[in-house]
């Protein structure tokens, strides 16, 4: 495949899995290689601190050798290199508003990924019980907030607030399947059954 972009990436990273599904709804999927990253915290990967000090995926070269990253970066340059409908609105209020829904999402990413990785990366006798239960409140706080008050923004369309979303949920299923939390949220499970069986949720499962 000649592809004019190179995406470095690890199939159980949700905030990968936002950039591929951005990729599979925008058309853009078969412009881009792949890049395979085994990192965590404490096993860095030099090919993506070499692209990104910050060490972190994913992160996208682009034709000209300049790598863009964070996450949030790359949807917005996407969301330019299509023809389609833009999935972050372009400007006005509709724009901020949407970013800060999508903030809000991957705030749930951060605070899902980072529990990951206390459970699981930290040693036992260090792990810090207060902290992971931090962690928990902040994403029901922001799961509260989409199952109330910004539901109905949520169910507009798929955009870049619900990819942020679907992908949350995703990690949650994947690393969390102890936690039910389609008993607290019905109208967000409701949701995530429908748009999780969008081609490019399917063709994106976290591994
Ligand atoms: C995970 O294995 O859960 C993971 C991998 C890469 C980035 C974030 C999470």
């Amino acid at each position: 495949m000649n592809a004019p972009y190179t995406l470095f990436h690890a199939p159980a990273s949700p905030f990968v899995r936002k950039v591929m599904v951005m990729l599979h709804e925008t058309g853009l999927r078969d412009q881009v290689l792949l890049h395979n990253a085994s990192l965590s915290p404490v096993s860095p990967d030099a090919a993506v601190n070499a692209c990104n000090p910050a060490g972190k995926i994913p992160a996208l070269r682009l034709p000209d050798g300049q790598t863009l990253h964070d996450s949030r970066v790359i949807l917005d340059y996407l969301d330019h290199q299509h023809g389609g409908e833009p999935l972050i609105p372009r400007d006005g209020p509709q724009r901020w508003r949407r970013l800060t829904l999508a903030s809000l999402t991957d705030a749930i990413l951060d605070a899902a990924v980072l529990s990951r990785y206390e459970s699981f990366v930290r040693p036992e006798e260090k792990r810090w019980d207060a902290w992971l239960a931090g962690q928990q409140e902040k994403i029901e706080r922001a799961l509260d907030y989409f199952e109330g008050e910004a539901f109905d923004e949520l169910n507009e369309r798929f955009d870049v607030v619900a990819i942020g979303l679907a992908c949350a949920f995703g990690y949650l299923d994947f690393r969390r399947p102890e936690w039910d939390w389609r008993l607290c949220y019905p109208r967000l499970a409701q949701w995530y059954e429908r748009v999780a069986q969008r081609p490019s949720m399917l063709a994106t499962l976290p591994a």
